[in-house]
């Protein structure tokens, strides 16, 4: 069981489990009509705790963050925990935010929102009971006696009925997965289709997420109509149902595409196990038998003597495919294990965890980072944490995937950060539809790694409603996760620096600036030629964007990230479609080697949802980006926030030896004149401003199409409908760019915004503006 955490990993000084930042400021705010929600109205916010809830626990509470009430009386501390979760509720979705985030009631409880903490407990009505399965000396092939071995073992099970009455996140995602288990129920068996270079991966990943319902709803019903509809969609899938599903060779779960296989073979594999007690002989060795032949043979074969190149990503530390390869191969080999007497099992055990050890592990950088997309995170997160929990419990160890890479603890961090009040930064490619890829693999790593903030972060969010969050969270978690949360983060590895800004963790309403470095190569052909790139939230808009993926199925599309590829032809990965600087109208050089700069005044958010940013709170990040371009003598880039986060400055200094263009996407509608802009987006505006102009430049607007000069992509972009360019277009030339960011918030005049002084990049200081 997790015990009350201490430990931060936001790096030593950090203010996170601070009692008190000192920064704390609570009053009552105004609150607009969020421009997230266009449709749906949230549901009723059940925050009624002040004087019910907080006068009793309000003092109890506090001190069990810091672990006393937990050691003196348990049981206090738990039922604290299950009245405050029950006053609360769950926060309601933003129905038109592109990741649905949830909105946070407007409101101070310092009974509710205390530090992330675990409740240590032995009372079974709010936490979990330990495993009774302890090995001495764990193997991978020394497996638990009892079923089920994934992830969810029988002792859990037993619990969580009782667990469920007195949670109000179990209550509704149990709720939901059952409402769930039965639209699907009534579909036909998923239809077999190829889907160019993404394979049958749809297919793969739909089976899985109506196995993984299925067998939830049997095991909570003991109605066998579910194990009935789950051998359906397995026969099926196995080509044994009444229409033809794929070759009728070794191929037929598409081993060429390996993902493909590697997540039939986990849809297999959790429903032998989890459905074990109620097959019949037959239908367990048809299961198996099947999965063998069609999944972990070829497993072998491709993490061993490999003539057909299937297992490509077994030397490949660039993401998810190496997780969820090994992962899904890992779940049906832990669910056949004893009952395979080909040795298929076992021989994949001995492959895929030091496999996936010196590989899969490492896709999470220095810093937390996933070396992919924030997009590819889900894949791979979701992938390890499959194999790593299922480890866990069939044979009770990680086996090294939680601790041989000491920076994965950060990976949920990473995901924190990069989430802004509405969506993602969310460069690069976005990836394939994310039916069983979810962002709940951190409340495994927030129990794993006794970091109850990921686990009260993911709670709210909208794909938290899925079979392993019912094992994963523990509902002896309280507190809020903001709580403490610093602000500002700064990712400094080589492969990924970039810097996460904002003005408050719960105001959908509130500022976010991102912006990002890194080399140009080694994301698995996933990136952008996008140094220097960065996404604006306020206001409840996103005012500066992404474009998102181009079409999987083009042409040379992922041929490779070298300089000539065929790739960076295409206009959302040139750097022509990036919010950057355009040298020559050319792309960006892929061998960049940025160096990054960064401080702030460090402050963070106290208990209250109401946050007020104290006056002198500033960020700023700056990169030298020169290494990134072809024709430049000198170019550095940063970013600041000024004003008490309301306002926001960026600034170019540049050497060029060819033409010079600043770029920002924006789906506002765009106003020039002269060196000012005017963005409008629903009824919300910004001005934008080019500070001490240099001679000839000025705001005008471009469409968001490649250049008539540029080279042809194989074939045409997507469209990016209602999207404009914000454009600066300036001859060859050392110039010093500054472009002040005014959102127009309501009850602002326009004396209240500043005017930055000019301070060349070098000098940049936390008080170089004052
Ligand atoms: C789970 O949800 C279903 C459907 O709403 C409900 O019938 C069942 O009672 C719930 N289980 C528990 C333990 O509350
Ligand atoms: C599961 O049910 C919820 C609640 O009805 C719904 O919002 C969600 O889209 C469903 N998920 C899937 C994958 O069908
Ligand atoms: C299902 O059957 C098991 C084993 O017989 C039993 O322990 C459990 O209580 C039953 N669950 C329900 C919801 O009937
Ligand atoms: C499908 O049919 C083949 C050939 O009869 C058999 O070997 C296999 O076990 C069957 N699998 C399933 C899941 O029905
Ligand atoms: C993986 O192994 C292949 C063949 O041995 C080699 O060509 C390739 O460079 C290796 N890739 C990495 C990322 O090490
Ligand atoms: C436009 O809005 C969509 C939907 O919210 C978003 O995904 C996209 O990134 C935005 N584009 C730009 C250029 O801001
Ligand atoms: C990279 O891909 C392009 C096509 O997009 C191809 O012409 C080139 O030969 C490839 N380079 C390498 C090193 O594979």
């Amino acid at each position: 069981m997790a015990t009350p955490a201490r430990s931060s990993p936001y790096g030593s000084g950090d203010p996170y489990y601070t009692e008190s930042t000192g920064f704390l400021t609570s009053q009552s705010a105004k609150k607009g009509v969020s421009n997230w929600i266009k449709i749906g109205v949230p549901v009723a916010i059940l925050v009624i705790i002040g004087a019910v809830v907080g006068g009793v626990v309000g003092s109890r509470h506090h001190s069990s963050a810091s672990g006393a009430a937990s050691s003196q009386n348990p049981a206090a501390a738990a039922s604290s925990v299950a009245s405050v979760k029950n006053a609360v509720g769950i926060y309601p979705t933003g129905t038109n935010s592109q990741y649905m985030l949830p909105l946070y009631p407007s409101t101070t409880n310092t009974a509710a929102f205390t530090s992330p903490t675990f409740v240590e407990s032995n009372n079974a009505a709010v936490s979990w009971p330990s495993d009774p399965f302890q090995p001495a000396n764990p193997s991978p092939t020394n497996l638990r006696t009892d079923r089920p071995r994934l992830i969810a073992p029988a002792y859990k099970w037993a619990a969580l009925p009782q667990l469920i009455q007195n949670d109000p996140y179990l209550k509704s995602w149990n709720a939901t997965i059952f409402g769930n288990a039965t639209e699907y129920y009534n579909l036909p068996v998923v239809q077999y289709f190829m889907d160019g270079d993404s394979g049958i991966l749809d297919n793969a990943r739909y089976i899985k997420q109506r196995v993984k319902a299925f067998a939830y709803v049997y095991r909570m019903t003991n109605d066998t109509k579910w194990v009935d509809r789950t051998f359906q969609e397995l026969q099926n899938a196995a080509g044994n149902g009444s229409q033809p599903f794929g070759p009728s060779d070794n191929t037929k779960w598409n081993p060429a595409h390996f993902l493909d296989t590697a997540e039939m073979t986990a849809a297999f594999g959790i429903a032998y196990d989890w459905l074990y007690d109620v097959w019949t002989p037959e239908q367990k060795s048809q299961i198996m038998s099947t999965m063998i032949t069609y999944g972990l043979s070829l497993g072998v074969s491709a993490l061993t003597n490999d003539p057909n190149y299937w297992g490509w990503w077994k030397n490949n530390t660039q993401g998810n495919w190496n997780c969820v390869c090994n992962g899904g191969l890992t779940l049906g080999a832990l669910a056949i294990l004893g009952d395979d007497t080909t040795g298929t099992a076992s021989q994949i055990l001995g492959l895929t965890v030091p496999n996936a050890n010196a590989n899969c592990v490492d896709a999470v950088t220095t810093d937390g980072s996933w070396t992919e997309t924030p997009n590819y995170w889900y894949f791979g997160t979701t992938g390890h944490a499959e194999m790593t929990s299922s480890l866990i419990t069939a044979a009770g160890s990680d086996f090294g995937l939680l601790k041989t890479n000491t920076n994965f603890q950060q990976t949920g961090m990473f995901h924190m950060y990069v989430n802004g009040p509405g969506t993602l930064f969310d460069w690069g490619d976005h990836g394939p539809n994310k039916y069983t890829a979810t962002a709940n693999s951190i409340m495994f790593y927030a129990d794993q790694f006794t970091l109850p903030q990921y686990m009260l972060y993911q709670r709210d969010q909208h794909d938290a409603a899925e079979p392993w969050s019912m094992f994963w969270y523990d509902p002896g978690v309280t507190g809020a996760f903001w709580d403490g949360a610093p602000l500002d983060h700064f990712f400094d590895d080589g492969l990924d620096q970039w810097a996460s800004m904002r003005s408050t963790w719960t105001d959908e309403n509130g500022l976010f600036v991102a912006m990002k470095a890194g080399k140009n190569q080694g994301h698995q052909t996933h990136n952008d030629l996008d140094c220097g790139d960065f996404v604006f939230d306020a206001l409840g808009h996103r005012w500066a964007g992404e474009l998102g993926s181009g079409d999987y199925r083009s042409p040379n599309y992922f041929s490779n990230d070298t300089q000539t590829s065929d790739r960076w032809k295409y206009y959302r990965k040139m750097t022509e479609g990036q919010n950057t600087i355009l040298v020559n109208q050319a792309n960006q050089n892929v061998a960049s080697a940025p160096t990054v700069k960064h401080d702030t005044t460090g402050e963070a958010q106290g208990s209250s949802t109401v946050y007020t940013v104290p006056k002198g709170s500033v960020a700023y990040w700056t990169a030298d980006l020169s290494t990134a371009y072809f024709d430049v003598t000198s170019f550095s880039r940063g970013v600041r926030l000024l004003n008490n986060r309301k306002q926001v400055l960026i600034q170019d200094e540049i050497t060029a030896t060819a033409s010079v263009m600043w770029r920002m996407h924006t789906n506002a509608t765009v106003t020039t004149s002269g060196t000012s802009a005017t963005l409008q987006l629903g009824s919300e505006t910004m001005t934008v401003q080019i500070l001490n102009p240099p001679s000839g430049a000025s705001f005008s607007t471009m469409q968001a199409v490649r250049f008539a000069t540029d080279p042809t992509p194989p074939v045409p972009d997507q469209p990016n409908p209602g999207v404009t360019v914000l454009v600066i277009n300036l001859p060859a030339g050392t110039y010093t760019l500054e472009v002040l960011f005014n959102p127009q918030w309501s009850g602002m005049s326009s004396s209240d915004f500043v005017t930055p002084p000019n301070v060349p990049l070098a000098s940049w200081s936390l008080t170089s503006h004052n």
